[in-house]
């Protein structure tokens, strides 16, 4: 593509659906720290992807809060509007457009052998799985491939994801000649990946059935100081990071060192001689205040709706300078008569 020129920036895309009522305190570590971090070396594109969240049973009403709710919680956690894009899916319809052309090209066989969609399906029955749910991963390469992202921050659970968009802009490029970036997958490192408090085995998700070891940004800071304090430790006694042998502990380390900055080793230091009672209390004293700044922060965003409209509409209007032109190029390459 044309916009392929030496000067511009590499660019960054991500998104976090908006299906809970709040983000959690993994989705902030292992992902909008860094979207942040990446907006000043990257032409960053974050945005809130509602048209997936519908693939799964959902309620129009709670979608459109928790789209709200996603945008402050992305700002408070330092997106920036004026150097990000930080738009709403369904408002850039090109998105949708182009993933028709992508369930097109998609094997039926290749899109079966896409895990989550077998997991998700599994979970409540193959024959109540919706459709969506199935191409779900043609949008989701829809969504990466109009922008031309050369980086796409994401957990270790969508890397199949992001395989397949590979295989998809490949699949193009060798079928009706060279129009996509091929994308590589930016996952997070071990150390920045948080688990559940209360089974430190699998890791933090809005979707564990008991939000007991889940720390919410939204969450009050007597909550957070008391998940904390109840979070699962391992048998021993000695304070120190070993993943297999000590689950628990290590996670809290990994929390600690996130939230104040210090290296694991640094925390483990300081800890040498004392007990996990005192690792537990006084992380959950740092980990309540800064929940507590964060919410007040969020709430403040949350408290204008009429400002985060606006954010969409200017964002929307960003994004859509460089999907309508893509979307032609691909529907012409792909054989449309185009609209004179
Ligand atoms: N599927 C991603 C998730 O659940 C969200 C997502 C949708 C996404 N489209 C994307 C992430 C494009 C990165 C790039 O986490």
């Amino acid at each position: 593509m044309s916009d392929a020129s030496p000067s511009r920036r590499p660019r960054v895309l991500s998104g976090a659906q908006p299906t809970a009522d709040s983000y959690h305190l993994g989705n902030y570590f292992g992902a909008f720290r860094q979207w942040a971090a990446m907006q000043d070396e990257f032409e960053a594109f974050y945005f809130i992807p509602d048209l997936h969240a519908i693939t799964i049973d959902y309620d129009p009403a709670l979608l459109r809060e928790r789209t709200y709710i996603a945008a402050a919680q992305m700002l408070a956690s330092g997106v920036d509007p004026d150097r990000s894009i930080l738009f709403v899916q369904s408002q850039v319809p090109e998105h949708a457009q182009l993933a028709w052309v992508f369930n097109c090209l998609t094997g039926f066989g290749e899109a079966s052998r896409m895990t989550q969609f077998k997991d998700k399906s599994a979970k409540n029955g193959a024959e109540k799985a919706s459709v969506g749910l199935f191409t779900y991963p043609m949008l989701m390469a829809a969504d990466i491939l109009i922008y031309q992202a050369d980086k796409v921050p994401v957990g270790e659970d969508q890397r199949q994801h992001v395989e397949l968009t590979r295989n998809l802009a490949q699949r193009f490029n060798h079928r009706f000649g060279e129009t996509f970036t091929v994308p590589e997958a930016h996952i997070v490192k071990e150390t920045a990946k948080i688990y559940d408090l209360q089974d430190p085995t699998r890791k933090m998700s809005g979707s564990n059935a008991s939000h007991a070891g889940v720390v919410d940004l939204a969450d009050t800071p007597k909550q957070v100081a008391k998940k904390v304090r109840s979070a699962v430790t391992d048998s021993g006694s000695e304070i120190y990071f070993d993943r297999e042998a000590k689950p628990g502990v290590s996670n809290l380390l990994t929390i600690y060192s996130a939230v104040t900055g210090k290296t694991v080793e640094e925390v483990v230091a300081d800890y040498e001689g004392r007990q996990y009672g005192h690792l537990k209390v006084e992380l959950g004293d740092l980990l309540a205040d800064f929940v507590g700044g964060f919410s007040e922060r969020a709430q403040g965003y949350l408290d204008d709706r009429a400002e985060l409209d606006r954010i969409f509409a200017t964002s929307a209007e960003k994004a859509r300078e460089m999907t309508v032109p893509m979307l032609r190029t691909v529907y012409e390459r792909s054989g449309f008569v185009l609209p004179g």
